[in-house]
């Protein structure tokens, strides 16, 4: 990180789960920390305990408000004169077929997961194009990669993060401004809380998946930290999906005919925890 020797880092969705463990590894490295969030109590919380040893400060933004994302900007700039890292991580879940979950479910993702995204790159690339240096860090998925089934929603917004990603790989390297793209499998935080779904009993088996894991928030986080080191453009935590996306790109027929599979034993299993008789 010596491309970096102001150490300025803007992170958002920072009160919990990834954005918090990369909020706590970067002030561990001597990084000052802007936290955002919509979590205005555990944001604040968060910006007290990482002041004890960096200096950082919580803004309540709402990823889904360009003002709000504007006015953090701002508040960056006067405190700092400048930014090296922002981390697009605000995030939600939404689960559900395509005929029954709701199309508003499909709008609050998308406002949220993509456009949130969309609306932090628009907001902080002015600055890192006028700096010459900087980085962009976007939070997709193995989602973004993988497309299980009864996922689409969520699939569609982490694919096209992992889309605007290359394409701002290439659209800043004139400007010295690098990009990653984090996709990771299932870890624990507390996404199952807020996620949305036709189907009662989801956010349960979210839990079960999220305890499936080796990794924690913070092993990710590590692996952020290092990938960001090693200017990785793709950051895959996961070895077992990883194994998983080079199946889809090297032997395709396999991978296909696999998810054919999971999707009978998703709609199965779906269908027994609502306690409907599966249809398979
Ligand atoms: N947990 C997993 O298994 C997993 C896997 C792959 C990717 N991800 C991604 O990681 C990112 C972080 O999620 P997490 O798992 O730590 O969940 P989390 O719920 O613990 O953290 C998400 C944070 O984003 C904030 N947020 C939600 N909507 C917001 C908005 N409109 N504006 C600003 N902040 C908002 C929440 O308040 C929360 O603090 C998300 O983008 C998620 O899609 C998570």
């Amino acid at each position: 990180m010596k491309r970096f020797p102001e150490k300025r880092v803007a992170i958002t969705g920072a009160a919990s789960g990834l954005g918090l463990s990369l909020a706590r590894i970067f002030a561990e490295n001597g990084w000052k920390v802007a936290l955002a969030d919509v979590q205005d109590d555990a944001g604040e919380a968060a910006a007290r305990e990482l002041s004890a040893r960096t200096d950082a400060f919580y803004r309540h933004v709402d990823v889904r408000k360009t003002e709000d994302i504007q006015q953090w900007h701002r508040d960056i700039l006067t405190r700092w004169d400048g930014l090296d890292i922002l981390i697009n991580n605000a995030g939600v879940a939404t689960h559900g077929p395509i005929d029954t979950a709701p199309e508003e479910d499909w709008e609050w993702v998308i406002d949220i997961n993509l456009m949130g995204v969309v609306r932090g790159c628009k907001v902080f690339v002015p600055t890192f194009k006028q700096q010459g240096s900087g980085h962009i860090i976007n939070v997709a998925s193995m989602a973004g990669l993988l497309h299980s089934p009864e996922m689409g929603s969520y699939n569609a917004t982490k694919a096209g993060v992992v889309a605007v990603s290359e394409t701002l790989l290439g659209e800043l390297a004139p400007y010295n401004t690098g990009v990653s793209v984090v996709c990771p499998g299932f870890f624990k935080t507390n996404l199952a809380k807020t996620a949305r779904s036709p189907d009662e009993g989801i956010q349960e088996l979210i839990e079960k998946l999220f305890a499936t894991s080796r990794l924690s928030a913070d092993d990710i986080a590590r692996k952020v930290y290092k990938g960001v080191e090693k200017r990785e453009f793709f950051i895959l935590p996961h070895r077992f999906y990883h194994a998983l996306w080079l199946l889809k790109r090297y032997v395709p027929g396999v991978y296909l005919a696999q998810m054919k599979t999971l999707g009978r034993k998703v709609a199965a299993k779906r269908d027994k925890l609502i306690g409907r008789e599966a249809k398979a």
